[in-house]
């Protein structure tokens, strides 16, 4: 056995070592019982005499080169393995920034009506998205040949054909009226389905706020004042409103609600195709076959009614011009709010 070919092929071997397991896996394999410098060691018999001193020499050199390159390799060892316990607690390194969440933007905007009308006085109520046929269509005056209770505008639960995804919020106007007396100063958030084919402007699900008060001597005129408060707080003092002919089964008489356009100030553009003017809810006095069905004297009191989607509302105040971007969850739509 060459020693010096011993010699170098530890060094090559040593720098490779870099755990405790590899190194007690190299101190075995040359100064292990069986070990190399052992098998060593019994070959000096077969070695003419004179050159036994030279090759024992020899022999221990490479048994100090080994002893020491596995102190020097333990201590590395030893301390890289103390740095790597140390890491965690490392206060020198950069912390890791936790990113706040928000609100989606139609929450947003819900909270945004919803609060301007609590300033004025009305409460917040929530209904349940299934509804019955009555609530969604005939308590509201919704007549049985209607088109919109057609199956076609509306999703109908399957075993329980009374039952309904509701297509609109007014019918927490009659879970409301059958429930509380008046006065009442109610608005209603929440989600409405309709089978729409879903496109830039229509989704099969979207979000209304309804509004309504009832009380004696309520007029149409308390209808505009409250609607301009809203509109002008939502939209900016600026902008003109005007109430439009409608009709709508519910109320009477009825009207929907334009305001100038908040792109061409009125002038017309490609927003309110060339109108100048962009609708925003639908609203009108309760019909007295309204107060009929939830047992309110007509007589005595009257109210107002309004309702308006939310997606439209916050498309045209950020000026967004897909409906679908609000429910892709892509953050870099949702992170610009
Ligand atoms: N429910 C009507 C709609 O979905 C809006 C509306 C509410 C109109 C209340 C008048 C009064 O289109």
């Amino acid at each position: 056995m060459d020693i010096n070919a011993i010699l170098a092929q530890i060094d090559t071997e040593i720098s490779n070592v870099n755990s405790p397991e590899s190194l007690e896996h190299f101190r075995l394999k040359y100064l292990g019982r069986k070990g190399l410098l052992t098998q060593l060691t019994s070959t000096i018999s077969g070695i003419a005499k004179e050159e036994r001193p030279v090759f024992g020499q020899q022999v221990n050199s490479l048994k100090n080169k080994l002893l020491s390159l596995i102190e020097e390799k333990q201590k590395a060892i030893s301390v890289s393995s103390k740095q790597q316990k140390l890491e965690p607690w490392d206060i020198g390194m950069p912390g890791i920034a936790q990113e706040l969440g928000r609100l989606h933007p139609l929450t947003q905007v819900t909270d945004e009506i919803c609060s301007i009308f609590k300033r004025m006085g009305f409460s917040v109520v929530e209904g349940p998205e299934i509804e019955t046929e009555y609530n969604n269509f005939t308590g509201l005056n919704i007549p049985l040949e209607h088109p919109s209770r057609e199956a076609f505008d509306t999703f109908y639960l399957k075993d329980y054909p009374k039952m309904l995804l509701r297509s609109h919020t007014s019918p927490v106007q009659i879970r409301v009226m059958q429930s509380r007396k008046p006065p009442l100063a109610v608005v209603v958030p929440g989600r409405v389905y309709r089978p729409d084919a879903v496109d830039a402007s229509h989704s099969f699900m979207f979000h209304q706020v309804e509004g309504f008060m009832v009380d004696e001597g309520i007029k149409f005129s308390d209808l505009k004042g409250i609607l301009e408060v809203f509109a002008k707080t939502i939209f900016g003092k600026n902008i003109k409103m005007r109430f439009r002919p409608h009709f709508f089964p519910f109320t009477e008489p009825s009207a929907e609600v334009d305001i100038s356009c908040i792109i061409c100030k009125g002038k017309g553009c490609s927003v309110c195709g060339r109108k100048g003017w962009l609708e925003i809810l639908g609203s009108g006095m309760i019909h007295p076959n309204v107060f009929k069905h939830v047992n309110i004297d007509f007589k005595k009191y009257t109210g107002f009614a309004f309702g308006m989607g939310v997606e439209r509302i916050a498309m045209l105040k950020y000026g967004i011009n897909d409906i679908r971007l609000f429910y892709e969850n892509d953050l870099r739509f949702l992170k610009q709010f």
